[in-house]
């Protein structure tokens, strides 16, 4: 009998449920035993998980988190980790592995492709950042989150004439802060593919203070640098990453506009009690259930990887182009972030006044 294993890798994201689902139902449909590794790579690593059957997948595309568990362990940053994947494959008798990831846990499928390994990719993160596809399942469940919260802090910003600052997450994209930020009318939007000085900041909220406007909601992805505030390094992951949430970056942001407006000589004298505040959505944004596109992608997804398999058509990353799904090139994938580009952001722009 055929045999495949099946992992999800790096931060959990609504959909993982779905992706699994579909594998395990396809694969099995055609013959095929599907085994799980728990927690991403480590589980392939130490041979920890089991064999899914249909009871195990049942019903799972309505719940967030992964049945199999997740981590961060990066299988290159370890001695002779390849070949501790490649061992335990062969000692199961595996004739391939799904991994389901974002770019860091589907470079290490691509690493394990060029050693020749037998490898899908699923593209998953709520960053919305992976390249080859239009969309990773994840991203409109967490951006349907933070538009949520920034719908509720309009309503009491708006009462206290305040400024509130939302952060969302993105580390070096800013596509949840911006799908979500123009969802909900958030009068800025701070990403990092386009860095803004202060004064550039000052000017949108002062422009609505001096407009009557009682109050200016700014989304700002937790990757946004700007000039001239100090990034605090609290260390970074195991596969890089700079770790960034605890930054402060809506706190500091937060704060200097609250100053800026209460010291600013060109406004009123209310402007001296001027009163701004923030919040960081944090991991919200990646708990609970997904929505019905993210499960409905997740799916696809999951059916499309496991049909690739079972035609042993590895080596590829499944993808959604034109809402078709398709196999993309894995490797170009991962060589390529997937940026916010100038016009999508401009045109949200044109509300920045
Ligand atoms: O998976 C992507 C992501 O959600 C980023 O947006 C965020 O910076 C990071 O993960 C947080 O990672 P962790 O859960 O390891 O703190």
């Amino acid at each position: 009998m055929r045999k495949i294993g099946i992992l999800t890798g790096g931060g959990d994201c609504p959909g993982l449920n779905a992706v699994i689902r579909g594998v395990v139902e396809k694969c099995m449909s055609e013959g095929m035993m599907v085994y799980g590794f728990y927690d991403g790579w480590r589980g392939a690593l130490t041979c920890k998980g089991r064999w899914l059957s249909l009871r195990d997948v049942e019903g799972i595309q309505t719940k967030g988190g992964t049945i199999l568990g997740s981590s961060r362990t990066n299988v290159l940053a370890i001695e002779n980790g390849q070949e501790r994947v490649v061992r335990v494959m062969e000692l199961l008798g595996l004739e391939g592995l799904i991994a389901i990831g974002g770019d860091d846990t589907l470079g290490v499928a691509n690493e394990l492709r060029k050693l020749g390994v037998n490898v899908v990719g699923v593209p998953k993160t709520i960053d919305n950042d992976l390249s080859c596809t239009d969309y990773t399942f994840g991203f409109n469940t967490a951006a349907d989150i933070a538009m949520e919260a920034m719908d509720r802090l309009q309503t009491t910003a708006e009462a206290h004439s305040r400024c509130i600052v939302v952060e969302c997450m993105g580390r070096n994209t800013g596509w949840i802060a911006l799908q979500a930020g123009i969802a909900a009318d958030a009068h800025l939007i701070l990403i990092p593919e386009f860095p803004m000085t202060f004064d550039d900041i000052m000017k949108v909220v002062k422009s609505r203070y001096i407009r009557g406007e009682r109050h200016t909601i700014i989304a700002v992805a937790e990757g946004f640098e700007l000039t001239g505030m100090e990034d605090i390094q609290l260390g970074t992951d195991a596969f890089g990453n700079k770790l960034l949430l605890n930054k402060d970056l809506a706190k500091n942001l937060s704060e200097m506009i609250e100053h800026a407006m209460r010291t600013a000589d060109d406004l009123d004298e209310n402007a001296k009690l001027f009163e701004s505040r923030y919040v960081v959505l944090g991991h919200i944004q990646r708990g609970g259930a997904p929505c019905a596109f993210d499960r409905v992608l997740g799916t696809r997804l999951g059916i499309k990887a496991a049909e690739l398999a079972i035609k042993g058509e590895y080596g590829m990353m499944v993808a959604q182009v034109a809402s078709k799904i398709v196999a993309a090139d894995l490797n170009t994938a991962v060589m390529e972030r997937k940026k916010v580009d100038r016009e999508f952001y401009e045109a949200a722009s044109l509300y920045f006044r």
